[in-house]
């Protein structure tokens, strides 16, 4: 009997109305093959903020270290600054479990229909890997003579070459696996030191993987490529902030980016690796109960599939396509009428198909 200790943070928003959805179809989608979960339940999120003035305990990442997994919602919410409940929760996780890999999957799937003209399901299908713990994302810098005339505010990137080089390797292995065909983020003409480093980089780790295909993208005119021909792409690699944007361009041109999952992962597996669906806590529908779950859902179907049950995964994954395909019980965003739990009924439903 396999078994894993599962800690479970809904955070904020619909975090709290889809995490539980994707707990129901892990339940069901693991039964089966007689693996057991055991969720234990944080409430770490901006409402504890407001009680305690901190996102989640001193000896949150103590408390955190010791499971299998970690399984989140989303945080963020009026009242609290996203600065402020970004770097107090997802951000320390992310940072110190190491988890340097933040890979996303975006796919159309039939039935779905992407606000591009004329695309296909297989036309979209591809993966963002995102640099996940250094880069433009960093609390170094400063603000001087702030108020005055002379203000004046610096925002650090830290590129370090190990960072930087295991993401991209972790990219081209990918890729190996895949169509061969690698695709990078830059923007060497505006950066004048962070860019021209990542492609060097990329240039020298590319020597080691002579049958993957490399191409270089300044991140505008990618942008532009993503919307225009999508096709083109098989593996994206990119510093924190261009896979940010890349990931959730992404994903919308597949016609909602609510499907989309977000891996953090510790390939080292020194630490615990964090899932999670792309999209925040969306307050603009929170408490409405029309918030899609299908993002959570995929995000656990890779938490399993990082657990080694692949098994668990490919069950899930085939639901979630069976339920758009039919297009019964959609959600709004997804152009149906159906609530989050009657999508994660018929994903429930669809999961005792494929067992
Ligand atoms: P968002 O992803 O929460 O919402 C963007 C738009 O997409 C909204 O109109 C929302 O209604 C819609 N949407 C998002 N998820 C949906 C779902 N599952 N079903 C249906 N519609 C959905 O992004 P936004 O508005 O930029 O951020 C809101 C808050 O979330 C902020 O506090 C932000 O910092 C936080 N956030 C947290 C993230 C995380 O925890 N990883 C990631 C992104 C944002
Ligand atoms: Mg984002």
């Amino acid at each position: 009997m396999r078994e894993f200790n599962i800690a479970v943070i809904p955070g904020d928003g619909i975090g709290k109305e889809v995490i539980p959805e994707g707990i129901k179809a892990l339940e069901a989608a693991t039964a089966a093959f007689g693996i057991q979960l055991t969720f234990t339940w944080f409430d770490w999120s901006c409402e504890t903020y407001h009680q305690t003035g901190k996102m989640m305990p001193d000896n949150g990442l103590e408390i955190l270290k010791t499971f299998d997994a970690i399984y989140l919602g989303a945080v963020g919410f009026p009242g609290v600054p996203d600065h402020i409940s970004l770097w107090g929760l997802l951000l320390p996780i992310r940072r110190e479990f190491d988890q340097y890999v933040n890979l996303r999957p975006v796919r159309l799937f039939e039935g779905l229909a992407s606000p591009l003209a004329n695309k296909a399901p297989g036309d979209i299908d591809f993966y963002v890997v995102r640099e996940n713990v250094e880069g433009e994302y960093s609390n170094i810098g400063g603000v001087q003579y702030p108020g005055s005339d002379n203000e004046v505010v610096v925002q650090q990137s830290v590129f370090t070459r190990k960072g930087t080089d295991r993401i991209i390797k972790y990219a081209f292995e990918l890729a190996q696996q895949r169509d061969k065909h690698l695709s990078s983020a830059t923007k060497s003409n505006g950066l004048y030191h962070s860019m021209p480093y990542w492609d060097s980089r990329v240039e020298a780790i590319s020597a080691d993987y002579p049958e993957v295909n490399v191409d270089h993208f300044h991140i505008d005119i990618f942008c532009a490529n993503l919307v225009r021909m999508p096709e083109f792409y098989d593996v994206i690699v990119g510093s924190n902030l261009f896979g940010d944007i890349l990931s959730d361009l992404g994903p919308a041109c597949t016609g909602t980016i609510a499907i989309a999952p977000s891996a953090n992962i510790n390939p080292d597996k020194t630490f615990p690796s964090m899932f999670e669906p792309v999209h925040g806590s969306a307050p603009d529908i929170a408490g409405q109960n029309i918030a899609n779950p299908i993002g959570t859902v995929w995000a656990g179907a890779m938490m399993l599939q990082h657990l080694g049950c692949d098994d668990v995964h490919d069950v899930m994954m085939a639901a979630i396509e069976e339920v758009i395909q039919r297009q019964e019980s959609l959600t709004r965003d997804m152009g149906g009428i159906a609530s989050t739990q009657e999508l994660g009924d018929a994903i429930v439903a669809a999961i005792g198909n494929h067992r």
